[in-house]
């Protein structure tokens, strides 16, 4: 479960776990029936955040409960990474204790080792975000019916997001086309190196060239500045040169599917249109992450 290519081979089982899940719980919620899965009773699974993380974190967490297991934590104040313990260590370390390990660090995956028990990649640095990249095409998939073929919009940080890097690979594969602009002002040969592994991918250099293909953009996904992976940025501070606005959206498609995999910043200031599903992406995430974990340990 550490690869986008894994993630893609468990798709069809998972995205239908996940709308099972779905109604399941909504009927719950509606008082009409009692929450019955309890697949990971007995399991433990440790949350292993090494870099700031709200919705994946919460959702790996609250799926694991909900699903009757339980969690253990480190983070990287509380855990031995701070005396300089190596990342694959600490892995190693927490293999013993729990039956599967969800790992978000600055280090690329190569370097967590091979512990005996499952991983889930929640994010490698800048590299890679595979179970971000499978919500992301389940909210697609529920909107669309399809993955493919597809024109996909992608505008961020095309170097440093690993949510970019992730949906681009893990949609690469059908027929799908990628128009992408570089957020951070960094320029076009910035972003053709960066999306170079996506064959379909054109990029756009200016906003005007980039909105001028808006009217055949399918989805549109948002993502905002890793300032805290640059250089000389500092985190917080404000970095998109594209900002949505209202007269933009009036160029693109009635059934445009906006997204935005979150923390949404300055890039889409506002989300009062009923094409942007950006709640319900962590929606999804909660029963994707549930539909993974039963994957994983089975039903
Ligand atoms: C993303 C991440 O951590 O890469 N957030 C998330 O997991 N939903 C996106 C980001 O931080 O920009």
């Amino acid at each position: 479960m550490r690869t986008v290519r894994k993630m893609r081979a468990v798709a069809d089982e998972v995205f239908k776990d996940a709308l099972n899940l779905r109604h399941l719980d909504l009927a719950c919620k509606a008082g009409m029936t009692e929450w019955n899965q309890f697949s990971a009773r007995g399991k433990t699974m440790a949350s292993l955040f090494f870099e700031p993380s709200t919705r994946t974190r919460l959702s790996f967490e609250a799926a694991m409960k909900r699903l009757g297991g339980s969690v253990i934590t480190a983070n990287d104040e509380s855990s031995s990474l701070m005396k300089g313990e190596s990342i694959a260590d600490t892995l190693k370390t927490a293999s013993f204790f729990a039956d599967l390990l969800v790992v978000r660090s600055s280090e690329p995956e190569s370097s967590w080792g091979e512990p005996d028990v499952p991983i889930i990649n929640a994010g490698d640095g800048g590299n890679s975000h595979p179970s971000q990249a499978l919500l992301d095409a389940f909210t697609i998939w529920c909107h669309k019916g399809t993955l493919s073929p597809l024109t996909v919009g992608i505008v961020g940080d095309l170097k440093h997001s690993r949510t970019i890097k992730s949906l681009v690979e893990y949609l690469s594969v059908g027929a799908t086309d990628f128009i992408a602009f570089d957020s951070t002002g960094q320029g076009n040969e910035l972003s053709e190196a960066s999306m170079g592994f996506a064959q379909r991918c054109h990029t756009r250099n200016d906003i005007s060239e980039f909105l001028k293909l808006s009217g055949q953009i399918d989805v549109l996904y948002m993502n905002r500045v890793q300032c805290e992976r640059h250089e000389v940025g500092i985190p917080n501070q404000s970095g998109s040169t594209f900002v949505l606005d209202r007269n933009m959206l009036r160029n693109f498609k009635e059934d445009c599917l906006i997204l935005n995999p979150g923390p949404r910043k300055e890039e889409m200031p506002f989300l009062e249109d009923n094409r942007i599903k950006m709640w319900e992406q962590v929606e999804s995430g909660f029963y994707i992450r549930m539909a993974l974990l039963r994957h994983i340990f089975g039903k």
